[in-house]
């Protein structure tokens, strides 16, 4: 038998536990013993080394609860609930995901433990969905509550003035009501995956610190928040789909410029219902580029040029960077616009990022370019077909983004990349992103009121051919409405034949401009409220799509006032009537 090795120091191992360790060594075989010595080897490189080594394992105990709570508009902090969940799991807790649409302060009384995910919209604004919580949440009323635990990942967009508003909001207030923070709120802009991922780790980790939570397993192998999905496509990993189609819908004129694109996903195994949105990457404006090179004094730089083209936010102008570019360049004025709010909001107006750098051209370090400049985010498209009817494709609508501004024209980064530098035979960077909140009824003789005006109308054409597809019985009412019939009816002859066929039940058009006074679709919902209001008691599920800032906003407005028109209750009695549609999930928003 091989003598004990020499202690090189103390051991950290109570004298039982080293009794045993000592007692399995001398026990086994030199394979073994060879095999326990990879096992450590392998055990500490996967954990990151002896600097974070995990939690020892403790006696296995009640677990500890951890509410998982989000508030999500299109499934961001919901896919990270999930990935909470999982780790939460594997480090012993006993987690429980909440769909702040499902949840009230009160439930938080007695949670013990809660780790809060929440997405900012709108203009600070929370998740829909979220609105009630929030509201209760933020009210006089709100219960106080000095036995929760709790910590705060905020999703938003450094874009946006009002930047994760909405879980600083949550931060604080839960602090007001009593409630202790155990982790320091992470505000993760839009590529926030590594950040929020790092902080979930971090925060549960604390928790446990917190809690006592008793380890009942942990798999070392992986980091806690181990991606189970790695061969999904996704913003990391997008497949390059072949553009098999590409048809502006707008006549030659028409102001607007819409684009049907058709993508196959053959051979990827993508899979997609009506309501999901399909995930584009884009690249930048070759011009563009060259103008933010030449200001920066980097043209001719490839390894530069590479990463403005394909990797980096170079249209997005942030508060942030003109702090920074002022600090680099030495430039007084700017750095006196960044030190103040007003001013600063004042010169972001209408400017991009190119602005700045025009405000004060300067030879840069590559790198010095480089850190200012944030990840290239992905876009958004809802998808425009169903695979019931096209089988591996999927199909989308993109209006061009075009305007003018400081005396330079102006396009959007993704529109500008679909409408001009791509085109059939060309491969395209996609992914999918489902949406849970916005499918069709399961039940198939149910009615759907579809409100989607300008590029609004693209998951209701997946709607109609999901519903055609599956045969469907249920009637189908669309609301549509664009500048011009003439010019603007996006897929005119597909609702035509729907409304031949009587898959589509009823079609209300609203042209705003092929007449004197501005008609939209809110007024012909309201010209429709008697039949609108009795498909509602009928069962009808009602779905919006398009425009957030004015549509979303004014065809709610109106739909409460057909309800309380309709039902004589009054407005409050509307609200509640609404509330209740909502939460039925038969009041859907897809808005943006
Ligand atoms: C779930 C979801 C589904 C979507 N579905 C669709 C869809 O089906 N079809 C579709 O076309 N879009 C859709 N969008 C929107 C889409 O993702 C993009 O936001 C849109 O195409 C613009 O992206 P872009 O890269 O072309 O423009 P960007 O480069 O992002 O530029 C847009 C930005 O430019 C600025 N801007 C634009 N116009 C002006 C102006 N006149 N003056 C000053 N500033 C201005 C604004 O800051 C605006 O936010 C969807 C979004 C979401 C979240
Ligand atoms: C129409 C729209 C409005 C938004 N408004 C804001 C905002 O005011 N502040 C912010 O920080 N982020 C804003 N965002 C960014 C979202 O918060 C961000 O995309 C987040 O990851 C969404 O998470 P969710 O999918 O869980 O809702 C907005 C995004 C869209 C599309």
């Amino acid at each position: 038998m091989p003598s004990s090795p020499a202690m090189l120091s103390p051991s950290p191992f109570p004298p039982d536990q080293l009794d045993g360790i000592k007692r399995l060594v001398a026990g086994s075989t030199p394979e073994q013993r060879q095999w326990l010595s990879g096992y450590l080897a392998g055990y500490l490189a996967a954990s990151g080394g002896a600097a974070v080594a995990p939690a020892p394992a403790a006696p296995a105990g009640p677990k500890t609860p951890v509410t998982i709570l989000y508030g999500t508009e299109s499934g961001n902090t919901e896919t990270l609930a999930g990935a909470v969940r999982k780790s939460a799991q594997r480090l012993g807790f006993a987690p429980k995901v909440l769909d702040m649409a499902d949840a009230t302060p009160e439930q938080l009384a007695s949670a013990g433990n809660v780790i809060v995910l929440a997405s900012t919209w709108g203009e600070g604004d929370p998740p829909q969905r979220a609105e009630s919580f929030y509201a209760a949440l933020m009210a006089d009323t709100a219960p106080q509550l000095p036995d929760l635990r709790y910590a705060v990942l905020a999703l938003g967009d450094r874009a946006y003035a009002n930047f994760c508003e909405i879980g600083k909001r949550i931060d604080e207030r839960l602090a007001t009501l009593g409630a202790k923070r155990i982790a320091d709120r992470a505000d993760c802009d839009v590529d926030y995956e590594a950040a929020a991922k790092t902080w979930i780790d971090g925060t549960l980790r604390d928790l446990q610190g917190e809690t006592g939570a008793a380890v009942i397993h942990v798999d070392f192998a992986k980091p806690a928040h181990a991606d189970d999905d790695a061969e999904t496509w996704n913003r990391n990993r997008p497949f390059e789909a072949e553009i098999t189609a590409a048809v502006n819908l707008n006549s030659s004129r028409s102001t607007s410029e819409t684009h049907h694109i058709e993508l196959t996903l053959e051979g990827s195994g993508i899979t997609y219902e009506p309501g999901d949105a399909l995930g584009i990457v884009p690249t930048n404006d070759p011009q563009l580029v060259a103008d933010v090179l030449k200001l920066s004094g980097l043209t001719g730089n490839a390894g530069v040029e590479e990463a403005l083209a394909e990797r980096l936010d170079i249209t997005t102008l942030i508060r942030d960077q003109i702090g920074k570019y002022a600090a680099i360049t030495g430039n007084a004025e700017l750095s006196a616009i960044a030190a103040d709010a007003d001013r600063a909001l004042a010169f972001m107006r209408d400017r991009q990022f190119v602005d700045l750098l025009a405000a004060a051209p300067a030879a840069l370090a590559p790198e010095q370019l480089t850190d200012l400049l944030r990840p290239l985010p992905a876009r958004l498209y809802s998808i425009a077909s169903s695979r019931a009817l096209v089988g591996d494709e999927a199909h989308i609508l993109v209006g061009a983004v075009n305007w003018e501004s400081y005396g330079r024209k102006r396009k959007g980064v993704a529109s500008g990349y679909l409408a001009e530098r791509t085109a059939p035979g060309k491969h395209v960077k996609v992914y999918v992103k489902p949406n849970t909140h916005f499918r069709l009824p399961a039940d198939q003789a149910a009615p759907v009121i579809m409100i989607g005006p300008g590029t609004g109308v693209a998951p209701f054409r997946a709607f109609m051919q999901g519903r055609e597809a599956t045969g469907a019985t249920g009637r189908n009412w669309l609301f549509f409405g664009a500048r011009n019939y003439l010019h603007d009816f996006l897929y005119q002859l597909e609702w035509q034949d729907w409304a031949k066929s009587g898959q589509l039940t009823r079609i209300d058009l609203a042209f705003s401009r092929d007449q004197r006074e501005k008609i939209y679709v809110q007024n012909r919902m309201w010209d429709a409220r008697r039949d609108l209001f009795a498909w509602l008691e009928e069962g009808a599920s009602v779905y919006v799509c398009g425009d957030a800032k004015a549509m979303a906003k004014d065809v709610q407005d109106t739909l409460l006032s057909i309800i309380a028109d309709q039902s004589g209750g009054g407005e409050e009695a509307a609200t509640t009537y609404l509330r209740g549609l909502t939460k039925a999930g038969r009041y859907l928003k897809d808005v943006y």
